[in-house]
């Protein structure tokens, strides 16, 4: 018996899980079920990777702390998981004390071995809110292609990648504010001393082997030290001896699999202690980590995130003490329709709105399975496949084999399913023996993450069973009285249907759970099945209810339409009309609807402005050019989106509000030095603001 402990990507705790992230878990828990139906001790564990700056700020937009903000986002993503019915063995937060007591622990072996280093780095610091900036958190001109708002390491816009440095008009997406370069001291993990052994390890059979062509690449262009610390203010955990600096989220990301695991050791010896779990139950932490640990450890992940998991993690791990990864598993991207999920195209679909209109977790479960291999290759949701799919496999195939054959066990036979002897291959055992001579192939194929042949091969012998029930056409033969009797030919055809149909059953036991449940309450067996059961033969069957239904396409529709961000009805909001608009405080995963904090609010300087002068704009298809005056010493200019809705002429001399410290933004018509407020939605706009009688030119809105 295998000891087997498995992980997936902690997700981040700012944000939805989505039917991208599913796939992943999706993967994890079909190979998890498979392995423990084997009979083999499996501990499947993952958890909310909680710290980080993006977390921090959109606590405080929320005006929470990030504690509230994590405890929510964990109540949300652990009901999502069980819906989808993937089932940890414990789903921790990276916030816990576990963790804070190992990342601790492993720094300072490191430390102790010589591992770590501090330099003196400058790095982008926001002087409106007094922090250091990640890369993501600036934005400006991509260097390329000029689109503006582009982030600061890629331009979404043309691909370029760059440093943050080279952006154009840069600014801070937290506050507005123009980034200034400041020193600070950081702690370093000495990668570039791991190389030898990293080289040996990443060609030890513990990678795919593109994810090990990927890791040459790497090691051609020489490994760097890794920056492991971050200055307050920080959402995480405190580096010893070293006050005001923390750990960078991904260094105690991963620690967070180990911490996972710890909790669920000592809630399991609780329990065995308490006498709930019997003395077998017990486990260990170190019997799983210690250096020379005879157990199997596999990391499920996107391709995505390799190098954290191939070149960091096993790096940690080795100059702390502690075992290695066997194997990690790398998964390729989700494209839906053939393209990256898209908001505008309605394709950006979380868990939660899957389950609100198509229901069954397990369609997708099925889908994915059909589309995984063990490569690293993108895998597409094609929504209209999705439903053929499902629709003439999983209903018109597998399930039409139990539709059409229980009810006559159960209305002429009382429900006995008759003994055929499987050693003697006759007309009427046939099904059972085809259906079980694939036993090893299908559980090869799981085991080697190989789901979309392992689904292949059991369709295969489906549609012989399919095939075989056809020719044997027992509505023709229940038409006769003589084959109502025990033993008859119909008896032994549907007795043999349904063995069939119970071999394919455990066969898709990891992929289909629940269908799999109720299978096991039609055959009186009321348990979750293991692989082991295919060895017996089921003696009756209960009444026979509907397993699963079919997809009705108008469900995917009327999901893709509520996801649709454009198309959902939005109630008329004041929106800046400035195409220029530098968003404030619009971090790349800022949460939609969300709510920012008084002041935030505060920051923004509104005034009530003259609009001395309003014209046309050459060669704009939408601008118009305003002058507006706020009672100081000059007048703005502003671009404005508001051509489609006002002949300049009648705006001259309005009053209406504008935001007055806004970074001035260099357009192509010239520079824009604030933004006005107008209203629209999709009924109608832009309608600018206009203040009521008695505002002054100049007072400040509040
Ligand atoms: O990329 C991500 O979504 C990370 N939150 C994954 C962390 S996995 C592990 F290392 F913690
Ligand atoms: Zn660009």
């Amino acid at each position: 018996m295998r000891k087997i402990l498995v992980t997936s990507a902690l997700p981040y705790a700012n944000g939805s899980i989505h039917l991208g992230h599913l796939v992943e878990y999706i993967q994890t828990d079909i190979w998890v079920r498979f392995q423990k139906m084997q009979g083999h001790t499996v501990h499947y564990v993952c958890a909310d990777d909680t710290h980080g700056t993006p977390i921090m700020l959109r606590a405080q937009k929320e005006g929470i702390t990030p504690e509230a903000l994590i405890d929510a986002v964990h109540k949300e993503h652990s009901a999502d998981f069980k819906e989808f019915l993937v089932e940890f063995d414990n789903y921790y937060s990276t916030n816990a004390p576990e963790n804070k007591e190992l990342s601790q622990t492993i720094y300072k072996k490191l430390k102790a071995n010589g591992k770590i280093a501090t330099k003196t780095i400058e790095q982008f610091y926001d002087p409106v809110k007094n922090m250091f900036l990640p890369d993501r958190f600036i934005k400006g001109e991509c260097p390329k292609c000029h689109a503006k708002d582009q982030y600061g390491d890629n331009c979404e816009v043309c691909g370029a990648t760059y440093n943050p440095t080279e952006l154009i008009n840069a600014y801070s997406a937290v506050s507005g504010a123009a980034p200034i370069r400041k020193e600070t001291e950081h702690y370093f993990f000495k990668l570039s001393e791991c190389e030898d052994f990293l080289k040996t390890w990443t060609r030890s059979g513990t990678l795919q082997g593109e994810a090990a062509n990927k890791m040459g690449e790497w090691f051609e262009n020489g490994l760097n030290d890794w920056d492991i610390s971050r200055d307050a203010p920080y959402f995480g955990f405190e580096i010893p001896d070293a006050p005001g600096k923390y750990f960078y989220v991904w260094l105690d990301a991963p620690i967070g699999y180990m911490a996972s695991f710890k909790r669920l050791v000592e809630d399991t010896n609780r329990k065995v202690d308490a006498g709930e779990l019997p003395e077998s139950r017990r486990m260990s932490f170190d019997e799983y980590w210690k250096q020379d640990s005879t157990t199997e450890l596999y990391h499920f992940i996107g391709k995505d995130i390799l190098y954290f998991h191939a070149l960091f993690w096993p790096a940690t791990l080795e100059y702390s003490g502690y075992r290695k990864p066997t194997q990690i598993f790398a998964h390729g991207f989700l494209t839906v329709n053939g393209e990256k999920m898209s908001k505008s195209r309605g394709t950006f679909i979380t868990a939660r709105s899957y389950l609100d209109h198509i229901k069954n977790p397990e369609y997708l479960r099925y889908y994915y399975a059909a589309k995984l291999n063990s490569t690293m290759e993108d895998i597409d949701l094609n929504l209209e496949d999705f439903v053929a799919r499902v629709n003439s496999d999983l209903v018109g195939k597998y399930i039409n084999i139990a539709s059409r054959t229980a009810g006559f066990i159960s209305k002429y036979f009382d429900g006995k399913i008759l003994d055929t002897d499987l050693n003697r291959i006759n007309e009427t055992a046939k099904a059972t023996m085809v259906t079980l001579g694939s036993i090893e192939e299908i559980a090869e194929y799981y085991e080697a993450r190989d789901y979309g042949r392992a689904l292949r091969e059991i369709m295969r012998v489906t549609d012989y069973v399919n095939e075989y029930v056809n020719e044997m056409a027992p509505w023709v033969l229940a038409k006769d009285s003589n084959q109502h009797q025990i033993g008859s030919k119909l008896h032994a055809v549907c007795s043999d249907a349904l063995k069939a149909f119970r071999v394919l059953t455990i066969y898709l036991t990891p992929v289909l759970p629940e269908v799999s449940q109720k299978v096991a309450v039609l055959f009186c067996e009321p348990r979750n099945y293991l692989w082991n059961d295919l060895q017996f033969a089921p003696e009756k069957i209960s009444a026979y209810n509907h397993l699963i239904t079919r997809i009705d396409p108008k469900a995917i529709e009327a999901m893709t339409e509520a996801n649709k961000e454009n198309l959902a009805p939005t109630p008329a909001v004041i929106k800046t009309a400035s195409p220029a608009a530098a968003p404030v405080l619009a971090a790349s995963d800022a949460a939609e609807g969300s709510y920012i904090s008084i002041d935030d609010f505060t920051k923004v300087d509104l005034r009530i402005a003259k609009i001395v002068n309003a014209e046309h704009v050459e060669g704009a298809e939408k601008l118009l050019k305003l002058t507006l005056d706020i009672g100081d010493a000059t007048t703005r200019q502003v671009f404005a989106g508001i051509k489609s809705a006002y002949d300049p002429e009648t705006l001259k001399g309005r009053l209406t509000v504008m935001v007055a410290n806004l970074a001035p933004r260099k357009m192509k018509f010239g520079m824009s030095e604030g933004m006005v407020l107008a209203a629209s939605d999709d009924n109608g706009g832009p309608f600018i603001l206009s203040p009521d009688v008695g505002a002054q030119l100049g007072m400040r809105v509040k």
